[in-house]
């Protein structure tokens, strides 16, 4: 898919995400969510980015993080997704842009988080790039997504669940081709071990994979 495809599939989606999400992920994408806040960095008083925020999950969490004092962005290409995260938390700044251009000062931000958002991107190294630039000096990237396990039974479990269970839910809800680009996707993109290795390449000091959710997921927490 090119970029303009994985737009359009996100802007179509947007009605049902929030829903599919919780009855996918039994709840539990909420726990993986704050772990990947918490990994960040971000405390009160920062000013966080959330990038391919989507309907606004992570930036809602990491509102309630930094408070009053502090300030929280979420940046996403798929403007449907936008206005559902703007209705559901108007005092954060919601801005329509790319992951792989982001439209945004060196040096800009405390913490930035990334859920679902790398394996999604057509450039991956670019994407990482953007991240680190963004970052001030020392201050950390948390990006969450699904872990493409080398263990044979996680493996086994994860093709169970994406076609027993993530497809038929989503034909429920209309949305099967929509839902069915997951595997491919997460075929595709790369192990824990080589994410970390292309954060250090694009220039992350301390890099960390860390498998999650009996290593179904997976967050990648980055130091600038
Ligand atoms: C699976 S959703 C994740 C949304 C949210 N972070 C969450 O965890 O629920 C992936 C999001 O990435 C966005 N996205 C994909 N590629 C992008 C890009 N190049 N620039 C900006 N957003 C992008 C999509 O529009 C979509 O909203």
């Amino acid at each position: 898919m090119n970029s303009n495809e994985i737009r359009d599939l996100f802007n179509r989606i947007a009605p049902v995400y929030d829903q599919l999400n919780r009855s996918l992920s039994l709840g539990q994408h909420k726990i993986w969510k704050l772990m990947t806040v918490k990994w960040s960095g971000a405390k009160p008083g920062d000013r966080c980015l959330d990038v391919c925020c989507g309907s606004g999950d992570i930036a809602l969490l990491l509102a309630e993080r930094v408070g009053q004092m502090g300030a929280v962005t979420g940046v996403d290409f798929a403007v449907e997704q936008l206005a559902i995260a703007g209705q559901r938390n108007p005092a954060i700044t919601w801005v329509e842009g790319d992951a792989l251009a982001l439209p945004f000062a060196d040096a800009s931000f405390d913490a930035v988080t990334m859920g679902y958002g790398l394996r999604n991107v057509t450039d991956i190294p670019q994407a990482l790039k953007e991240l680190y630039r963004v970052l001030k000096p020392g201050a950390t990237a948390a990006v969450l997504d699904f872990n493409h396990t080398q263990n044979p039974l996680v493996k086994a479990f994860q093709n169970w669940y994406l076609e027993a269970i993530v497809v038929s839910t989503a034909t429920r809800f209309g949305m099967t081709d929509e839902y069915a680009y997951i595997a491919p996707s997460l075929e595709r993109f790369p192990t824990g071990e080589t994410q970390v290795n292309l954060a250090k390449q694009v220039g992350f000091s301390t890099v960390t994979h860390y498998p999650i959710a009996g290593g179904t997921m997976g967050v990648l927490v980055a130091q600038k």
